[in-house]
């Protein structure tokens, strides 16, 4: 069982995986992940005590998807992190089976932790439980146990992440649920304190068939009457276009009536990343800006991730401000990353060619690339690891973007495609690094990203186009390591 002695153990593999250098070549560099464990979705985000406190949902034990705890690392910069540590340990008869997802709220200058207690009853009949525990400032939690007992009628026991936003001196909690007929849902709750909590209903949507359960809902405000309704939905049909993974992670905008428990006018489902391997983001506000981060990596695709044979899965994203514009939203990575950026290691301003190649001298980088539309019509950007590739096609007249893993050895395979628009310019913002790449299109108006895993360390990107183009940009920075200290 977990005895303090297993800690004890964590606590001496984490300081010794931080003293050596050792590291296997897949191990990412700006990218949270846990020297040893499964890492999945980011949980309790906040701002606190000035600083970023990111806890995330971490099984320190083995790669598997049990015995849930939450692992926190803080930070006031994105560059120099604590070393995680573990916060919440599934060890109460409300939480015994995981500490699983929720949210951080900030009230009386207390950092509280809003998650949900996974019990496995008798016959294995799952129990969810809605708990609370206060974090204090010299990182210790005093566990309050439950706060909501059991879902509603009418709904499953997959009912879970607690999501808490407020409005008018009034909070209100958003849960994760599942109707009885099999169909995704989300509950909303009320309260005047944030401890004792009135169900106000079901929250009205359009979206009546859509999935069998709704994972980690999150709310923002994006101006007086819009709000962005962020959820993981699984079990949507793939479509040639669109949610192409196992499960997705999207939004829809629309007017939130909280009298008639209602999102009002709201548009169509848009998933935020377009690549293999994000679900489960979770936002916070801090300094007016809508920060996101996601979990690199999917539930029920364990196989596709090889690193669990040295020990380690998944990984968060980068940061991501989001921003909205012409009722949609812009992630753009967080600006202190700029600060990793060494010496700008290359600048091409006006070059006009059909064919450049780039060869990288460290899989730590950073790329902007502005491709001139108006001569080409198809734009091939091949990430070339000696006889693997992963291959990024433009089609200016389809407006189809792809991108292609079949032609790596080792991991998830398959295509991705989405429709993006880029009559003039094709911008393209590139973070790589060791197992990851992300990809930001158009200003953050579409992201990929994927999770890769190369033989070979050694990285060439090609820059192809059907005919001569100029390179309006290309700057290349070798990024540092964010340190854990
Ligand atoms: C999403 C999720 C959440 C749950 C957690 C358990 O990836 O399934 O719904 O709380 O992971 O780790």
């Amino acid at each position: 069982m977990l005895d303090q002695k297993s800690y004890q153990e964590i606590n001496n593999n984490l300081e010794n995986y931080y003293r050596s250098n050792e590291r296997n070549m897949w191990r990412n560099n700006f990218h949270i992940e846990m020297p040893f464990g499964l890492v999945n979705d980011p949980n309790g985000l906040s701002y606190y005590n000035d600083s970023f406190h990111i806890f995330y949902q971490w099984n320190p034990f083995g790669c598997e998807h049990k015995t849930k705890h939450w692992g926190l690392v803080t930070t006031a910069d994105f560059i120099s992190f604590t070393q995680p540590k573990v916060v919440l340990k599934p060890e109460d008869w409300f939480d015994k089976d995981g500490c699983y997802s929720g949210c951080g709220l900030v009230k009386d200058d207390e950092l509280r932790l809003y998650y949900t207690g996974n019990v496995k009853g008798e016959n294995d009949q799952r129990e969810s439980y809605q708990c609370v525990a206060t974090y204090h400032e010299d990182g210790t939690v005093t566990k309050k146990g439950v706060v909501i007992k059991r879902q509603p009628d009418g709904y499953t026991a997959h009912f879970r992440d607690p999501y808490i936003f407020m409005k008018d001196n009034t909070y209100y909690m958003l849960l994760g649920a599942q109707n009885n007929d099999l169909r995704g849902r989300v509950l909303l709750y009320k309260s005047g304190d944030a401890e004792k909590w009135d169900l106000l209903g079901e929250l009205n949507t359009d979206m009546k068939d859509f999935g069998y359960m709704w994972e980690c809902p999150n709310i923002l405000n994006v101006n007086e009457d819009k709000c962005v309704f962020i959820f993981s939905p699984q079990g949507l049909e793939c479509e040639e276009f669109k949610n192409q993974n196992i499960h997705q992670s999207g939004y829809v905008i629309g007017s939130l009536d909280l009298e008639e428990v209602k999102l009002k006018n709201h548009d169509e489902f848009k998933e935020l990343d377009m690549g293999f391997d994000l679900y489960a983001p979770q936002v916070f506000s801090q300094d007016n800006r809508n920060i996101m981060l996601g979990w690199i990596g999917m539930p029920d695709k364990d196989v596709e991730y090889p690193t669990s044979e040295y020990g380690w899965m998944y990984s968060l994203t980068i940061p991501r401000v989001l921003e909205y514009k012409d009722n949609v939203i812009y992630q753009k990575p967080l600006e202190e990353l700029r600060n990793l950026r060494q010496d700008k290691a290359l600048e091409v301003n006006g070059l006009i060619c059909d064919n450049y190649k780039l060869n990288l001298d460290s899989r730590c980088a950073e790329i902007i690339l502005n491709l001139e539309m108006s001569n080409t019509k198809l734009t091939e950007i091949r990430f070339n690891f000696k006889g693997e590739y992963i291959l990024l096609t433009y089609n200016k007249d389809t407006e189809v973007c792809t991108i292609d893993r079949s032609n790596m050895h080792i991991g998830g395979k398959g295509v991705r495609k989405f429709k993006l628009k880029a009559p003039k310019e094709l911008r393209l913002n590139i973070f790589i690094d060791n197992s990851i790449i992300e990809i930001y299109y158009q200003d953050g108006l579409e992201v990929t990203t994927l999770m890769y895993f190369p033989k070979e360390e050694q990285l060439e990107i090609e820059i192809k186009n059907d005919n001569k183009v100029k390179i309006n940009e290309l700057s290349l920075w070798y990024l540092r390591s964010v340190k854990y200290e």
